[in-house]
C-alpha cells in the first residue's frame, strides 16, 4: 500500500466518524419479531462481528443494512443518511454470503471486473482494478482461471475482491466461511482481517463461530432471540458478559446457583446448601438484595483441579467432586466434573497441561478450587 494511502487511512481511524447508526429497529415477519429494538452505532473503519445462535436474527438485522427488506420499525442511517428508502444497489456496500455467487462460466478477474462494468467503469481503470485486487487476495497470476479450477478458500478470495474492488463504504459478510473446513476457516479469518486493515474498510460480519468474532473483530454484538444482548470490544464480552446468556454463548461456562448472604465492597457472598461462595455481580448490576437468588459463572480455565484439596491452598473457594467425562483435546483436557454439595451440578475445568498433571479417569475423586474474583453473578429473580 503506498504511504499517502497509508496515513489517510490511520488518519480516519482516529476520526471515526459514525458510518452506520441503527435506530430502535425491528423487525416482523407475519406478527413473529425476528429483530426487537436493535440500537447501535458502527463507527468507520471498524470491524463488528454479529454473533449469536441459529435464528436469533443475525441474517435479518444485516440484510436490513443491505436493503433488502424494509424494518417494520426504526430506521438504519448510512454516513447520517436515513436509508430506508435507498435500494441495495446505491447504498455502496459490497457482500459475501456463504453461497458466493460467483458466476461460474467468467474467469476469476472476469468475476472481478463485474461490478466495475456495472458502473460502467472504463477499460483501463477496471483492468488496474481487477489486478490490484487479485493481488491484494494473493490470486495475482489465477485471475485466468474459471470459478471450477478454483479451490474453495481460492474462490472465497474472488468473492472477496468482487466485493471490495468497487470500494465500497461497508462490507457485510453473512457466515462466509461457514463451508469451509476448520484449518481453511481460520486461515481466512485472518485473511479477512489483514483485507479489512489495510483497506480501512467498515466491515458486519455475521457468525454464529465464538472463536471468529473474537478473532476478527473490533467489536461483538452478540444477539439472541432477536435482541442485542451486548455490544463490546471481544476481551470485554468474554471477561464481563453482560447477562447469563453471553456469559454461556462465549466461552466453557460453569454455573452454580445461590442465595445472596452479603454484599461488602464489591464482594458478594451467597450460600448453596452448606457451600460459600463469593463473586462480584457483572457489569453495572446493582448489588442484590439479601436472599436474592444468583447464579454465579465461571469460566473452566479459571478453576484448578487437583487430587487432594491441600493442592489448591490459597484459592477463595474449594468444592469436591467426581469426574464425569475426561475429554482429550490435544492441547488441553476438558474434564466434566459433578459436585455433589452444588446440587449435583457440572463444572467443567481445562487441565491445560496434561503430561505434568496427573490424568483423572471419570469416577475419579478431586476437589476443584477457583478464586471469587474470577466469578460473574448474575441476579436470577
Ligand atoms: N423471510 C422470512 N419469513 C419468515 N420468517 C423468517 C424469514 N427470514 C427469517 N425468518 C425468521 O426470523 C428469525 C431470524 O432468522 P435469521 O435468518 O435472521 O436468523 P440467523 O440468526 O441468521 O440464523 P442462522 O444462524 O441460522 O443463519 C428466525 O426465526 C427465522 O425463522
Ligand atoms: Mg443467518
Amino acid at each position: 500500500m503506498p504511504r499517502e494511502q497509508g496515513r489517510d487511512v490511520e488518519a480516519m481511524r482516529e476520526s471515526r466518524p459514525v458510518l452506520v447508526s441503527v435506530n430502535d429497529v425491528s423487525m416482523a415477519y407475519n406478527g413473529a419479531y425476528a429483530v426487537r429494538s436493535a440500537s447501535f452505532d458502527l463507527e468507520r473503519g471498524r470491524f463488528l462481528t454479529i454473533l449469536g445462535p441459529s435464528g436469533s436474527g443475525k441474517t435479518t438485522l444485516l440484510r436490513l443494512i443491505a436493503g433488502f427488506g424494509r424494518a417494520t420499525s426504526g430506521e438504519i442511517f448510512i454516513n447520517g443518511q436515513p436509508v430506508s428508502a435507498v435500494p441495495p444497489h446505491k447504498r455502496s456496500i459490497g457482500m459475501v454470503f456463504q453461497r458466493l455467487a460467483l458466476f461460474p462460466h467468467l474467469t476469476a478477474a472476469e468475476n472481478v471486473a463485474f461490478p466495475l462494468k456495472m458502473r460502467r467503469h472504463d477499460a483501463t481503470t477496471i483492468a488496474g482494478k481487477v489486478t490490484r485486487f487479485l493481488e491484494l487476495v494473493k490470486l495475482g497470476g489465477l485471475g485466468g482461471r474459471r470459478i471450477h479450477e478454483l479451490s474453495g478458500g481460492q474462490q472465497q478470495r474472488v468473492a472477496i475482491a468482487r466485493a471490495l474492488v468497487f470500494e465500497p463504504d461497508l462490507l457485510l459478510l453473512d457466515e462466509p466461511l461457514a463451508a469451509l473446513d476448520r484449518k481453511l476457516r481460520e486461515d481466512m479469518q485472518l485473511e479477512f482481517r489483514r483485507i479489512q486493515r489495510e483497506l480501512g474498510v467498515t466491515t458486519i460480519n455475521v457468525t454464529h463461530d465464538q472463536r471468529e468474532a473474537l478473532v476478527m473483530s473490533d467489536e461483538v454484538i452478540v444477539m439472541d432471540a432477536g435482541k442485542i444482548q451486548q455490544k463490546a470490544r471481544p476481551a470485554e464480552t468474554y471477561r464481563n458478559p453482560r447477562n447469563a446468556f453471553v456469559a454461556n454463548f462465549i466461552g466453557v461456562t460453569g454455573f452454580v446457583e445461590g442465595t445472596a448472604t452479603s454484599v461488602s465492597g464489591g464482594l458478594v457472598r451467597m450460600s448453596h446448601g452448606n457451600v460459600e461462595l463469593a463473586g462480584i455481580m457483572a457489569g453495572d448490576a446493582a448489588p442484590p438484595r439479601i436472599g436474592q437468588s444468583l447464579v454465579g459463572a465461571i469460566r473452566a480455565e479459571q478453576v484448578r483441579i487437583a487430587a487432594d484439596r491441600r493442592q489448591l491452598g490459597g484459592l477463595d473457594t474449594i468444592v469436591t467432586g467426581e469426574i464425569a467425562e475426561a475429554i482429550f483435546e490435544g492441547e488441553r483436557i476438558v474434564y466434566e466434573v459433578r459436585v455433589a454439595a452444588l446440587g449435583g451440578v457440572i463444572l467443567r475445568v481445562f487441565d491445560h497441561d496434561p503430561a505434568e498433571h496427573s490424568q483423572f479417569e471419570p469416577g475419579a475423586h478431586v476437589s476443584l478450587g477457583w478464586n471469587a474474583s474470577d466469578v460473574r453473578l448474575y441476579g436470577m429473580d
